[in-house]
């Protein structure tokens, strides 16, 4: 069965973006978890990307989603926690691939690098995509 929990954080420069994906995801059925922040006020992303990091921390089938200004550093602040594949896409086929061949658990997206519209495609091709596994799973396993 499909796992709707899912877990979403963003810095100041992300926080517009994040309460509008939050909406969505409450209105399509997502048991949503907001890590903050909670306004615009300057932030330092790390500690909200390590907030996401550890409340998706035991359950491997729990996704998050990180927002700042690029995604970048969100995404480098993930990346640390060694249970998470944490991944920028800047649009549909990336998050495609990232699922298929990298099981990505966290989708990272720069509020101020992606459109309204295209982040909001790029993570709905995020949650909808499985994991392909097979030789992708070998190299998973490899990190
Ligand atoms: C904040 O100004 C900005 O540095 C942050 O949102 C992010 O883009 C970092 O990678």
């Amino acid at each position: 069965m499909e796992n709707k929990k899912i877990v979403i954080a963003s810095d100041h420069a992300g926080y517009d973006l994040k309460e509008k994906i939050k909406k969505y995801l409450a209105e399509n059925g997502y048991e949503v978890t907001d890590c903050g922040t909670n306004s615009t006020d300057s932030c330092d992303y790390p500690e909200f990307a390590n907030k996401l990091c550890l409340a998706i921390k035991d359950d491997p089938e729990m996704k998050g989603i990180l927002i700042c200004g690029t995604g970048i550093g969100m995404s480098m602040a993930a990346n640390r926690h060694s249970h998470i594949r944490a991944a920028l896409c800047h649009n549909e086929f990336t998050a495609r691939l990232t699922r298929q061949h990298n099981n990505a658990n966290v989708l990272c997206m720069g509020a101020r690098t992606i459109g309204e519209e295209l982040a909001f495609e790029t993570m709905k091709v995020f949650l909808d995509t499985e994991f392909m596994g097979g030789k992708h799973e070998r190299r998973i396993n490899m990190f």
